[in-house]
């Protein structure tokens, strides 16, 4: 008798679970109701508007054979090492076999002398990999939204036949492979995923990293959002964010920007977690290298391009468990 009890517990809780897991992977959608917002002022949208910057370098060509997913890694000007690092791990060409995968670094500008010195070895730099895009907005840990919307922009305009674009800082060991299997195949619409974070709130301690007044962002809390570190989406959603960019004000944290939009397109972040015991699979920390660890995440923060030369080509031979 009481076995029989225990088994029908345990066949609710797995049809639970499975029920929450399809909930969590599916997420859900409304149809974006643009109508109701009204446009920020002119001159803040000038700061996120694509039309207020322009191009020092391009690949304007660098969608033509359709890949599958790009990569796109904001990156400092002058961090020519964190460069290099991804290009030899993670952002190599042909890690997966019949499926095309791109990566371009996207940079700013600098002030001043620092700044021309800085263009010029660029300059060189993409002459050897046709790699970066360059654009004339100062390059600064507070212009990051600017960087994100000029991906975004990117993107719409040059790469819709892509399935998916990923933002994903250098700083980061990614798991291509596990990313690959994971995303839902062939793409959806509206798709977007990450660490997401439900409960976030404005910083109002002015000496917070993260401080934003009551006059930029009034609410006391923030739509979810996926962490910047890296996230993944359907590439439609590329123009569709940067399109709501127009009724959203400019504040300096990229990611909740990106949450913000979101909210008025009505496109809810899809946690990336595992099927088995719905685990994060996008780790916002750093944890140190186990080839066993590793092949079950997709990301893993915290890495110097140092380390991540250093652990990619073990990973690389073998990257099951
Ligand atoms: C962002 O970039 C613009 C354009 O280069 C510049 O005028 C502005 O000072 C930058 N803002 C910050 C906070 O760095």
């Amino acid at each position: 008798m009481r076995y029989n009890r225990l088994a029908k517990y345990l066949l609710l809780a797995g049809l639970m679970f499975f029920v929450v897991s399809v909930f969590l992977k599916i997420g859900y959608y409304f149809e974006p109701k643009i109508d109701r917002h009204t446009p920020i002022d002119e001159e803040l949208y000038k700061v996120v508007s694509p039309s207020t910057y322009k191009y020092i370098l391009n690949q304007p060509s660098a969608c033509e054979h359709n890949p599958y997913l790009v990569l796109m890694v904001p990156v400092a000007p002058g961090d020519a090492a964190s460069r290099e690092a991804v290009r030899n791990t993670w952002g190599q060409r042909d890690l997966v076999p019949n499926l095309k995968i791109i990566k371009l670094f996207f940079v700013g500008v600098l002030e001043g002398e620092e700044g021309e010195k800085s263009e010029t070895a660029i300059a060189e730099e993409n002459l050897n990999h046709g790699d970066i895009v360059m654009m004339d907005f100062l390059d600064s840990y507070r212009n990051l939204t600017v960087k994100t919307m000029m991906m975004m922009n990117w993107i719409a305009i040059n790469c819709q036949s892509a399935s998916y674009a990923m933002k994903i800082d250098a700083d980061i060991f990614l798991n291509i492979y596990y990313l690959i299997n994971f995303l839902p195949f062939p793409a959806t619409n509206n798709y977007i995923t990450g660490s997401v974070i439900n409960d976030g709130m404005p910083r109002r301690a002015e000496n917070s990293k993260w401080y934003l007044s009551k006059d930029i962002y009034p609410d006391s809390t923030f739509p979810p959002y996926v962490s910047g570190a890296a996230y993944v989406f359907s590439t439609d959603l590329a123009a569709k964010i940067s399109l709501v960019s127009r009724f959203v004000r400019p504040i300096p944290l990229e990611d909740v920007y990106v949450g913000l939009c979101l909210k008025i397109l009505g496109v809810r972040p899809v946690y990336g977690r595992g099927m088995f015991w719905l685990r994060n699979l996008f780790e916002v920390r750093h944890l140190n290298y186990n080839r066993c660890t590793f092949a079950k995440l997709i990301i893993i923060t915290d890495f110097s391009p140092t380390e991540l030369l250093k652990i990619w080509p073990d990973f690389q031979k073998n990257h099951t468990c």
